[in-house]
Parts: C-alpha cells; structure tokens; sequence
C-alpha cells in the first residue's frame, strides 16, 4: 500500500490502516510505505527512457521509489491512497505513480506492452473536503487499471476535512476494512 498525504493522521492514513486491518484479518501479509517519507532523486519521472532499454523492470533513478516500485512485481495487490489536491492526486503519491513507467516495456513497432503487473488487483483509496470531483480524481487510477488489465476496486471519500474528520462518517471504516478482506479473499482464490 503506497499512502500519498504528507499528513501522517490523516484521512488518507485511516483509510490506509482500515483496509490493512480488513486484509491482515483474513492472514494477509500488507506493506504501508508513505510515500513522502521515500527517498527520492527525482520528483517524477525524467522520461529519460532508460527502462525502456533495459531487461529488467526497474527504474534506472537509484532512489526509495525505484526499490518500492521493484517492490510491485512480488505482490498480488497495489494500493495506491491519496487526498484530493485540485482535483487530483498528491504529488507525493503522483510522483511515485509516473515511474511505474518503467514496469511496462513497449513495442511500438510491434504495437505490444508487456507488464509484470497485468493479473494483479489494483485498489484506489481517497479522501476529499467537498464531495466534488471525486469521479474526476479516481479516474487515472481506474484507467491505468484497465490499461494494465488489472482487478480494479476502489473507496473515495468527500466530506472529510480536517484530519481525522473521516472517523466521523458512518460507515466508513466497515466500508474500508470490509474492502479490505474482499480484495484478499479474492485474490487468494485466483
Ligand atoms: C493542497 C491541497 C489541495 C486540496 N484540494 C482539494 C480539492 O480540490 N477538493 C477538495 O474537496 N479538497 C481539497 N483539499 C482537502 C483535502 O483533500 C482533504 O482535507 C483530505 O481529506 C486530506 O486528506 P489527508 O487528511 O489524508 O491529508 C485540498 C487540500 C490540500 C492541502
């Protein structure tokens, strides 16, 4: 699970805990990394190309995000969480997601791509103030989802302000946690 708010107790952070605890229920093994706690020689990716030529998937910026993101190609399930920033996703969280450009090789000569991360489930975790520009903001996830012809789930929240304001909804934390159990239950049956 790759947590994307600079706010260690914040919405982000309990929809993040909710769902391990959901998953760690059923036995599952979760990773929390925070990904503004990662190391990182580049804000994003530099679309230098480099992964492209390589055989390996991994990308060439020796830093955190190069290890974390090596990370994805030994799990069954990626979850990616954020708060909502302009209708988007943090740039903590943003700048991690554009180097996933190097786990997928591309041929366009032959029109093909080739991804460790096809099969895999892929979950979208967000929080947001207003309850505006959610479909907006969770769009990318479910695109490269697609893309990538991975299992996609998803729980986005508006109405969540302050930190901690998230604990206050009704419902949210079953909704997370159950989330959680379902995505392990179904990725231990595949
Ligand atoms: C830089 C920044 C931009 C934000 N932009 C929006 C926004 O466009 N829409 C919205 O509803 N909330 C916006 N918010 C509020 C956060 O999405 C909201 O407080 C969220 O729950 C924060 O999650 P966190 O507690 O995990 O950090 C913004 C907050 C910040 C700091």
């Amino acid at each position: 699970m790759i947590s994307g708010s600079p706010r260690k107790d914040g919405n982000t952070a309990f929809l993040v805990e909710w769902f391990a605890e959901g998953a760690r229920s059923t036995g599952a093994q979760v990773d929390i990394v925070r990904a503004a706690d990662l190391e990182r020689k580049a804000a994003g990716c530099t679309s230098c190309r480099a992964c492209q030529k390589s055989a390996v998937y991994r990308c060439v910026i020796k830093d955190e995000v190069s290890d974390c993101l090596a990370r994805f190609q030994g799990v069954d399930v990626i979850v990616m969480a954020s708060p909502l920033y302009f209708y988007g996703a943090s740039s903590q969280l943003k700048g991690v997601m554009d180097r996933m450009f190097s786990l997928y090789k591309w041929d366009n000569a032959a029109g093909t791509m080739q991804t460790p991360l096809k099969g895999k489930a892929f979950v979208f975790l967000g929080s947001g103030y207003e309850d505006i520009g959610l479909d907006v903001f969770e769009r990318p996830f479910q695109l490269t989802a697609e893309y990538t012809k991975m299992t996609y789930a998803s729980l986005v929240v508006g109405n969540a302000g302050e930190s901690g304001d998230i604990i206050k909804l009704p419902g949210v934390r079953k909704q997370a946690c159950e989330l959680g159990a379902r995505i392990a239950r179904f990725v231990e049956s595949e």
